[in-house]
């Protein structure tokens, strides 16, 4: 099949992975509302169609703390993308930095960053929280000897949210001998997958974390001990300390609520992402486009807003954009399309985003990012819709 827009690398990546990691990816907490809205509400969101506006070429080029990027577009960090294909995620980094946007690396990769940066330019580095703040520190030390360009403060996973789709596939729950046997078969049947990552794609550890759990430990154990180590005592305090820590652009990911972004910019951090961790976290929040426009009024210029959740098209990147986001991340998109294709597969997803939302913005009578703002939507149907405030 060939892949004409993010929706079809999904069905591609249902294909090609093992049902565990798909249902990994594709799955949201609880009943999913929120993982659904982040997409639907998108779908509603209404654009205003302009016509005979001379809009010629678009420019999309971005600048996002000090550094220009083709367009305002930054892979997002996922947990375990490196499972996806043989050392995954060098191949999105690959994607990403030739397509001139950046790329944030998850504490919960395959690949760690010194293996990543001896193959490509610097890259984002994403942080949990962690209980052991000597990890945390050192993490930190790492990113800096890595060159890493932005360090992305992730703090909507206190606990890990409740996912029954990992239950029930043999990620989560069971036994440990059931589940191993659950998975093992949902290998077999994928043999592309298993010849390509499980028997020339190791090794399958989580890299930042095998230094403090040893080498030999197989992703269940990882995943363990990460879910463990998630910390619920965090406060802005924590926040501050890290300030301290680190001099380059400092961006905080998952708010959702106008208070917790004033804090953050109290704090001094470069950036926010508004975010609900792509429906995985708390069942029932807010969509993250939904929440956007009253954050991004209540931190004005003090803080350069970014979100994420939802994004399925390049339309949708207009639509955040006109809701008062600077740019935005994309999680799943960029992770089913590593699945089914590897580096050209991201690649491709990139250039799709790329044409929906240059034919967006010439519809919507926009020639530049800078024209990008509530006046290409539809106010009067957005207030229906219950949108901003
Ligand atoms: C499989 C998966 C793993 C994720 N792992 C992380 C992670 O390690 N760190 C993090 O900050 N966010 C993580 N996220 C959240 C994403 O960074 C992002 O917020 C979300 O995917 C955006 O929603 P979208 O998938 O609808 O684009 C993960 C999301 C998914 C789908």
């Amino acid at each position: 099949m060939l892949a004409a827009n993010i929706n079809d690398y999904r069905t591609l990546a249902k294909r090609r992975l093992p049902r565990f990691m798909f249902e990994y990816i594709d799955g949201g907490a609880f009943a999913e509302a929120t993982l659904r809205r982040n997409v639907s509400d998108f779908e509603e969101l209404p654009l205003k169609q302009r016509i005979l506006d001379g809009v010629g070429e678009t420019d999309i080029k971005t600048t996002l703390f000090g550094q220009n990027y083709s367009m305002p577009v930054t892979l997002a960090p996922i947990g375990l993308a490196g499972l996806n294909a043989r050392r995954g995620e060098i191949q999105a980094v690959r994607a990403a930095q030739a397509a001139g946007v950046p790329f944030i690396l998850s504490t919960m990769s395959v690949c760690t960053m010194e293996e990543i940066r001896k193959k490509t330019d610097p890259i984002w580095f994403q942080l949990y929280v962690m209980r052991d703040r000597g990890f945390m520190k050192a993490m930190i030390e790492r990113a800096k000897a890595s060159g890493c360009t932005a360090l992305i403060f992730t703090v909507d996973m206190p606990v890990p949210g409740i996912r029954y789709r990992d239950m029930r596939s043999g990620l989560s729950a069971g036994g440990p001998i059931a589940r191993r046997v659950k998975r093992f078969s949902q290998v077999l049947a994928r043999p592309g997958w298993a010849w390509d990552v499980g028997l020339l794609g190791g090794p399958h550890t989580l890299g930042h974390v095998s230094s403090a759990i040893g080498k030999r430990a197989g992703v269940e154990e990882f995943w363990a001990w990460a879910s463990r180590n998630f910390d619920p005592t965090v406060t802005w305090k924590d926040i501050a300390a890290i300030r301290a820590l680190w001099d380059g652009p400092l961006i905080i990911k998952g708010i959702l609520d106008p208070d917790d972004a004033r804090a953050a910019a109290d704090v001094g951090v470069e950036g926010i992402i508004v975010s609900n961790h792509g429906g995985r976290q708390l069942d029932g929040a807010l969509s993250s486009i939904r929440a956007l426009p009253s954050i991004a009024k209540a931190v004005g210029d003090r803080t350069t807003v970014l979100m994420d959740g939802g994004i399925r098209t390049g339309a949708d990147i207009v639509r955040a954009l006109c809701m008062g986001a600077k740019g935005v991340l994309i999680g799943r998109a960029w992770v089913w399309a590593l699945a089914a294709r590897g580096e050209a597969g991201v690649a491709h997803v990139l250039q799709i985003l790329e044409k929906e939302m240059r034919v967006a913005m010439a519809l919507t009578g926009a020639a530049r990012i800078s024209d990008l703002g509530p006046g290409r939507l539809d106010l009067r149907s957005l207030r229906e819709l219950g949108f901003g405030n």
